[in-house]
């Protein structure tokens, strides 16, 4: 094991990256241990189609994807099936499964019932103050037919989109899955956010209800999500109602005529009321889901009941070897992608019980996570790169406090994960043995793409290698692979199943995700490959800035900043950082007469905070006189970054686009 200096540098009239990593590189291969080769789901799959070895397998995936697909979509219930599995006949929009009638939620509740699978348990949920309730599938279909009919009460019809803002609980999860019956799409919002940032949400997409809570808890304090909502509903003309779960129990204020507690409509519908599934086509919309790009404003990413369904439910299945019996889970709050696919959707059509966790990692100690797995006996877990670098400062011994031999697979996911924190997360979570599936996706591709299975040898700081049938690369700004050990951009060249259909509303701006690099899906990230396929994912190339896993915009910053009376002219950049792998410095050009004091900073960074949101509260503010800036006035956010970094600032003369 050595410290290297690795640094890829490669510029183009709109596309450009430089990364400097300093970082462990870490030889060796780490073979999977072979019980859990032997006894893989991947494994099954693979002999089925007479093949023990994956290179031959992963060959055969990608001259035979549309079987491979079928056989996945046969697995799960389709209400009728469809004609042709795949059609790219109006370029870059695709569509899979054309023609099937499917409902997600009727393969996460509906199918099981009437079978054994019906009494056992779907959540655990862990509340922040330690308190739990476990719910089985039986429940959640109850609750989530109960909530659907509150839906349809209000006139909530297929098509309709109902905004969700709710802490980590059962009545959450159980309104995503009941506006998926109604064929209503879901738009959820991370508790964290500020009630701009819903209100935009909501606006953008016309939401017609709100499903709240009264509050949430985190780390032992209150977040006042009705009172958040309430801001961003005053200017959300088209909500009809706010419905409010009580959770904290907290008195709050209720708007006549708008606002109505959800646990009082529930209690009010009978326990053997059937809201049945809706029939929807495959094509249709399951949920919009907004993420950060490099504008200022969020992309309200489309994902449809069918294609979705079939990859969550196939890449929960192999990467993370889910059996019936599992006790799986995912860290991610629902208001994130990996909430969506890997929290709800993928492990419930694969029947396994899934812990909830309303709370954080280290409340009320930093041991949480580990006094958790050992509670339920939790057998794969999945979480991010930060957590884990934030918890290894607190030392082995929280780990080795508890009885975590439940295990059998761990898994990372929303940034690079560094050879050293690779190593721990092996060594004291997965008893120097367990697999850990660094898996690399992101919101608009719906589901894992690159990553282990678990019969792969693992690579510390590597994703691996992409998924059957998927099919990566690493390429410059024309498309041309620059092979092995070269830098460049990361594009997959073929749709899948779980594809994001469109931006809703914004049709132009999906297609340049097909058009950046001509005829590909550009990733926005850049990697390098080595000799045996193994990919390095090195970070985002656009003006995303990743703080803890979650993605900001730097212009949603920079906007926020510049809406305050002081502030001229802002940049926002990421910097590396140890514990949440980037965090947000800007720069700022005070207005004339404007003095630069201690306190202003602190107001400015508040002030961020209150318009975009806690995580993108900026850890570094500096008054500057001036930025770099293109011809047409554009900031060069990549030269603040390299000058800031001590990086080579690269070829300025092409920046001017
Ligand atoms: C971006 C997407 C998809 C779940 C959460 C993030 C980064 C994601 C990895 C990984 C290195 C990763 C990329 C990507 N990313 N997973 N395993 N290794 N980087 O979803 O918020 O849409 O972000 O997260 O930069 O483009 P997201």
């Amino acid at each position: 094991m050595a410290h290297h200096h690795h640094h890829h540098v490669g510029t183009s009239s709109n596309l450009s990256f430089e990364h400097t990593d300093n970082i462990l590189i870490e030889e060796r291969l780490f073979p999977p241990p072979e019980d859990i080769v032997k006894n893989a789901n991947i494994t099954a799959y693979m002999k089925s189609k007479g093949f023990d070895d994956y290179e031959a397998f992963y060959r055969w995936s990608l001259a035979n994807r549309f079987e491979f697909w079928n056989d996945m979509a046969k697995e799960l219930h389709w209400f009728e099936p469809w004609k042709s599995t795949f059609e790219w006949t109006d370029k870059p929009f695709f569509k899979w499964f054309t023609d099937g009638k499917f409902n997600i939620a009727y393969n996460c509740l509906d199918r099981y019932m009437g079978t054994p699978i019906e009494d056992k348990v779907a959540f655990y949920w862990e509340g922040d103050d330690g308190s739990s309730r476990a719910y089985t599938y039986k429940e959640m279909y109850v609750l989530t037919n109960r909530v659907a009919k509150v839906l349809q009460n209000q006139g909530v019809k297929k098509g309709d989109r109902v905004a969700i803002y709710m802490p980590m609980i059962p009545e959450m999860a159980a309104s995503v899955l009941a506006c998926a019956r109604l064929g209503a799409p879901h738009m959820v919002v991370f508790g964290g956010f500020a009630a701009s940032s819903l209100r935009d949400r909501m606006n953008d997409c016309d939401a017609k209800v709100l499903i709240t809570a009264d509050g949430g808890y985190r780390g032992g304090k209150v977040i006042e999500l009705k009172k958040i909502a309430d801001e961003a509903v005053a200017e959300t003309p088209t909500i009809e109602k706010v419905f409010v779960q009580r959770h904290t129990g907290f008195e709050v204020p209720m708007a006549e005529g708008r606002d109505v507690y959800l646990d009082v409509l529930l209690n009010d519908i009978p326990e053997d009321t059937v809201v049945p599934c809706e029939p929807v086509d495959s094509e249709d919309m399951l949920y919009i889901l907004y993420t950060s790009g490099s504008t200022g404003k969020p992309k309200g990413v489309v994902h449809v009941h069918g294609g979705y369904a079939v990859g969550c439910y196939a890449t929960t299945k192999f990467v993370f070897d889910i059996k019936p019996s599992d006790v799986f889970w995912c860290t991610a709050d629902i208001g994130w992608v990996t909430g969506h696919s890997y929290t709800i959707y993928g492990p419930m059509m694969n029947a396994a019980s899934i812990v909830l966790f309303e709370g954080i990692p280290t409340y009320p100690a930093a041991d949480r996570f580990w006094s958790i797995v050992e509670k339920y006996k939790v057998n794969i877990i999945y979480t991010a790169p930060t957590a884990i670098r934030s918890l290894m400062r607190f030392g082995e011994e929280l780990p080795a406090r508890h009885d975590l031999s439940s295990l059998r697979i761990l898994g990372t996911v929303g940034e690079p994960i560094n050879p050293e924190a690779w190593m721990w997360y092996r060594k004291n979570i997965g008893h120097n043995e367990l697999p850990i599936m660094d898996t690399w996706w992101q919101t608009e591709t719906g589901m894992i793409l690159i990553s282990p299975t678990p019969i792969l040898p693992l690579k510390p700081g590597s994703a691996s290698r992409p998924l059957p049938t998927i099919e990566a690369d690493v390429v410059n700004k024309d498309g041309k692979p620059v092979g092995p050990e070269h830098g460049g951009f990361l594009i997959i060249r073929h749709p899948w199943p779980a594809q994001m259909r469109t931006i809703f509303g914004d049709p132009d701006r999906y297609k340049t995700y097909w058009e950046t690099i001509p005829d590909v899906y550009f990733a926005g990230d850049a990697a390098t490959m080595d000799k045996m396929g193994y990919f390095r994912i090195q970070g985002r190339v656009d003006d995303v800035i990743k703080v803890s896993g979650h993605r900001l915009g730097s212009m949603e910053i920079e906007s926020s900043l510049v809406s305050h009376p002081a502030v001229a002219e802002a940049a926002a950049i990421g910097k590396p950082d140890e514990v949440k792998g980037e965090h947000v410095k800007v720069f700022v050009i005070l207005r004339n007469g404007v003095e630069p004091t201690e306190s202003l900073a602190v107001e400015l960074k508040r002030h961020v905070r209150t318009l975009v949101g806690p995580l993108a509260t900026p850890d570094e503010l500096e008054f500057v006189t001036s930025l770099p800036k293109t011809r047409s006035g554009k900031i060069m956010r990549r030269v603040v970054r390299a000058r800031e970094l001590g990086e080579p600032v690269g070829d300025i003369t092409t920046l001017d686009v």
